[in-house]
């Protein structure tokens, strides 16, 4: 018999309670607690107890192989990648993301490619046949899948006991739902359970699946956070809708690094793989303007170029406004504080704005460096040569402090053209040999150095 008892349940980070708040105590998020009917169902847990014993039989550790570890190739390269060579033999994967930035698209592109080696099963609980027709033609998917519009999780479940698929997409986990309990579907309680049942099936016949979940800013749907921990690997598709590029990160991966990235331009026909993101995110750079520099960030193992714009105008009355997009606003402050302290620059009646072009977030310590050249520039009004590049920590001292993979850095920078890179002196120091092409290299101790060099 199930028994229902209500509480309130965030839907960002899943946080309950049985009493209403305003904002989550559990993530801070506001309006996003929502009552549901919580099933203290003996037939759920049942069955959960049941069906980790069929498949969890203790064993010897060395009585385990490591060969069971197989991984479909998804034939897009930029996916393996982040998945971490592939999909594994019976992973549950989630990918998440806001509506419209192309997980469905990206999905029927695996079907197109995997769809002549592997069965593949492909559930919407959002589109009809007919539209997914409609989208498969536009991408030219046309590889031998099968379609099945269904909500009921149930029914899904006993479908992939019958059909053995060896692939099953589910689009989306929020249009999924449980008879059994009481709360709507795209609720907390429906999300999880169903998830949880549809790993049991998948882990039981060691069936890979794919769940796509919809990020969604106004808490009335359940957000891929609250299955975060269920899942065995979290990708997130990222991205400026208004911009083409997309890009997939993965955020937790039991078979893989999470510090690959996958780069996508969104075309008419589909996502389509971008091998040199570099070149994309500096096209169009403005050249002879001051309060531009570009710098050389890491995601994961590879080095991608992006430049960063700063804005510094005489502000009016009152307290000076401060803004940053794509770089940590905290961060910006405590630089421009560096600057004034330790650099003689001062900001303090000036209205200051960062900016990463092209909607990518920097988050790394490496682009300090330059930030600070880019506002330095802007406030004396002097650009940074265009082809300077530039990174490096800045510490509390003023002090440039020496990153991580410098020579592959250098290396980018020199293969998009650039002829002098600043980095941080004891980078220079330390540098191996591998460094190709032609560009100059200048060690800087301090902000003033870097600026003396390409400034003055
Ligand atoms: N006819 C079209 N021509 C070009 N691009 C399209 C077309 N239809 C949809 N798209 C692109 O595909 C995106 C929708 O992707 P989709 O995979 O459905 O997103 P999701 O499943 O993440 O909600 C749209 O935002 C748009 O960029
Ligand atoms: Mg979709
Ligand atoms: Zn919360």
């Amino acid at each position: 018999m199930a028994k229902s008892k209500s509480a309130y349940i965030c839907s960002e980070c899943g946080y309950e309670s049985p009493k209403w708040y305003g904002k989550c105590p559990g993530c801070g998020e506001w309006n996003t607690m929502n009552e549901e009917f919580v099933t203290t169902a003996s037939k759920v847990v049942e069955q959960k107890v049941r069906s980790v014993s069929s498949y969890s039989k203790p064993l010897k550790l060395k009585e385990i192989t490591t060969g069971d570890e197989f991984r479909y190739k998804t034939g897009i390269g930029e996916l393996d990648n982040v998945l971490g060579g592939g999909i594994v033999k019976g992973s549950l994967v989630l990918i998440g993301g806001d509506p419209g930035i192309g997980k469905s698209t990206i999905l029927l592109q695996v079907c197109q490619n995997l769809g002549s080696q592997i069965n593949i099963l492909y559930v919407s609980g959002e589109e009809s046949r007919r539209q997914i027709k409609l989208r498969a033609d536009r991408l030219g998917v046309t590889g031998d899948i099968l379609i099945m519009t269904e909500t009921d999780v149930e029914v899904v479940s006993e479908q992939i006991k019958t059909i053995k698929p060896e692939l099953v997409i589910i689009d989306s986990i929020q249009t999924m739902n449980l008879t059994q309990l009481n709360s709507s579907p795209g609720s907390v309680t429906q999300v999880r359970e169903c998830t949880n049942l549809l790993m049991r099936t998948a882990k039981a016949l060691e069936i890979p699946v794919i769940v796509v979940g919809h990020v969604n800013k106004d808490g009335a749907i359940a957000g891929p956070k609250v299955l975060e921990h269920i899942v065995d690997a979290v990708l997130y598709f990222e991205g400026d809708k208004q911009l083409t590029y997309r890009i997939l990160r993965a955020v937790k991966n039991r078979f893989g690094s999470t510090n690959e990235i996958g780069v996508f331009e969104m075309t008419y026909n589909g996502l389509k793989e971008v091998s040199n993101p570099s070149l994309l995110l500096l096209s169009g750079r403005p050249t002879g303007v001051s309060g531009t520099c570009v710098a050389c960030t890491m995601e994961g193992s590879r080095p991608i170029l992006a430049e960063v714009q700063a804005l510094a105008t005489n502000s009016g009355y009152g307290t000076a406004r401060r803004m940053s997009t794509g770089f940590d606003y905290n961060r910006m402050n405590l630089l421009i504080a560096v600057l004034e302290k330790k650099g003689g620059y001062y900001f303090a009646g000036a209205d200051t704005y960062v900016n990463v072009v092209g909607g990518f977030k920097l988050d790394e310590r490496a682009v300090d460096l330059c930030v600070a050249l880019a506002l330095v520039s802007s406030l004396k009004d002097i650009p940074v040569p265009e082809d300077v590049i530039a990174f490096g920590e800045i510490g509390l001292a003023g002090e440039i402090r020496s990153v991580s993979h410098a020579e592959k850095r250098i290396n980018e920078a020199a293969r998009l053209g650039f002829k002098r890179c600043i980095l941080p002196f004891y980078n220079l120091k330390n540098l191996s040999k591998d460094i190709s092409g032609d560009i100059e290299l200048f060690g800087v101790r301090s902000v003033r150095q870097a600026v003396k060099i390409i400034m003055e």
